[in-house]
């Protein structure tokens, strides 16, 4: 068996990783316009007021992405280039750019993907009521959602409401590494509970207006392994999954915690407060499907030494990775049956079959692939081509690996690759690449298409048959 016939041969970008023009025609500043500008927040300062500039050269972007043969396209829409303070007036200028977008795609018959929110929250909300710490923010996104429904709806099939929440919850509540650069587990615990909410309330609204559409929300999904045959390690990656992979997949997915996380939580950090109504609004709901970034497995270790957060590997340094741990709960471990990149992340192609599999035996759900790729300083030949090999033979093997968990029933809509141009890594700057396009920084952004652009192009022509 192979791939379906209509099967999504996708790739995708983020508003504020690719488009740029950060203050241009109307657009309000977000969160990420201003974190990225205090010193020592990201990669030597980088920042994403240009990026790729994809918003002034979309059409140039499309083209190359049509010359592919690309089935689809997932992007993001900014909320503050639709309402630039996050409520209240609605810029003309911002709605417009959306739709000559998805006009573009279509005109290439590109299938567009929008993601609602990838992170880039309008800065007018986090300094009216702390942002997702409020749950005035759930009418708020509602009316974005509501405004990109109705705009976009008609032209638009598939929805992803939230990009991992939590990767953004985590990294802006728990560790401090995003904004809003807090250190407090209840409050990230809260502030999670309230995107769960407003997740639910927006596929509500989405079922009024778009009738015939496909939503769901996706989640940074990272599969695991006991470090060892011993109980206590096996006690610490059942942990793991329950308070880091079904906590969030199973209150977007079931509209519940895991009841042992439930109680922990509740019982050591006071949260998530849930109110009456909360359950309700959250079980009142379907997805179509769940999306899933995938990028490398985890190993989990009991954590009997307490480890902490030890911060990050964000230089591309191999090896420099610490060890990272929950005190109470488990820790990572370095997994050695397996290769790493330059950022230390485990390059696990069957990790993606068994993780697909774990999810259909829990929510039997359709899945997306909303997110899949190698970042890696990319090599350029003395003609000046881009042969990043090493992407090719990552996304191979993992879209091999697709191709057996089809096989093994999971019904896969499509497949992202992360990304479709180089672009903005949020704590990594330019220099960790994902795309098959590459840019010139040093030349007015000219854009190449890299050996893995002409690669995917073959596989998308003969529909994932010729790797
Ligand atoms: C996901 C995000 O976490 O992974 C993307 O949705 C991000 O926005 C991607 O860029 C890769 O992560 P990083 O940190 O290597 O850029």
């Amino acid at each position: 068996m192979s791939f379906p016939k209509d099967f999504l041969w996708g790739s995708a970008t983020a508003a504020y990783q690719v488009e740029g023009a950060w203050n241009q025609d109307g657009k309000g500043p977000s969160i990420w316009d201003l974190y990225s500008k205090i010193p020592g927040t990201t990669f030597e300062g980088t920042n994403g007021d240009i990026a790729a500039d994809h918003y002034n050269r979309y059409k140039e972007d499309v083209k190359t992405m049509a010359e592919m043969g690309l089935k689809a396209y997932r992007f993001s829409i900014a909320w503050t280039r639709i309402l630039p303070e996050g409520s209240g007036e609605i810029n003309p200028k911002g709605v417009k750019f959306y739709s000559d977008l998805i006009d573009e795609l279509l005109k290439y018959d590109i299938e567009p993907m929008v993601t609602l929110y990838h992170w880039d929250l309008p800065q007018a909300l986090q300094d009216k009521y702390a942002g997702w710490e409020s749950r005035e923010i759930i009418d708020d996104f509602a009316n974005f959602a509501k405004i990109c429904f109705e705009n976009y709806g008609d032209r638009v099939k598939y929805w992803i409401v939230m990009n991992e929440p939590n990767v953004f919850i985590d990294l802006g509540y728990s560790i401090a590494l995003h904004p809003p650069g807090v250190k407090d587990k209840k409050r990230a615990l809260n502030a999670g509970h309230i995107t769960a909410l407003a997740n639910a309330k927006a596929i509500k609204l989405f079922r009024d207006i778009v009738p015939n559409g496909k939503i769901g929300s996706s989640i940074a999904y990272g599969p695991a392994y006991s470090a060892s045959n011993l109980p206590e390690d096996k006690a610490a990656l059942e942990r793991y999954y329950n308070h880091a992979v079904w906590w969030w997949f199973d209150v977007y997915f079931k509209g519940e915690y895991p009841q042992d996380a439930l109680d922990y939580n509740q019982k050591v950090h006071g949260a998530p407060e849930i109110y009456s109504g909360d359950l309700e609004l959250l079980k009142s709901v379907n997805s179509d499907f769940i999306g899933i970034n995938y990028y490398c497995t985890q190993m989990i270790a009991d954590n009997k030494e307490n480890v902490g957060y030890n911060g990050m590997n964000n230089s591309g340094e191999k090896n420099s990775q610490k060890e990272n741990g929950v005190p109470g709960l488990f820790k990572h471990v370095r997994n050695t049956n397996l290769e790493y990149t330059d950022w230390d992340w485990a390059i696990d192609p069957d990790g993606l079959r068994y993780g697909m599999l774990q999810l259909k035996e829990r929510y039997n759900l359709p899945i997306l692939i909303s997110e899949n790729g190698l970042g890696a300083v990319d090599p350029i030949d003395v003609e000046g081509n881009i042969q990043d090999i090493p992407r090719i033979d990552y996304l191979r093997e993992h879209i091999i690996a697709c191709r057996n968990a089809i096989n093994e029933g999971i019904d896969l809509i499509g497949y992202c690759t992360w990304s479709y141009i180089d672009l903005l890594s949020w704590l990594n700057g330019y220099k960790k690449q994902y795309g098959f396009v590459y840019i010139d920084r040093e030349n007015n952004l000219a854009r190449k298409k890299k050996a893995s652009y002409f690669w995917y192009k073959e596989v998308i022509e003969s529909n994932g048959e010729k790797i």
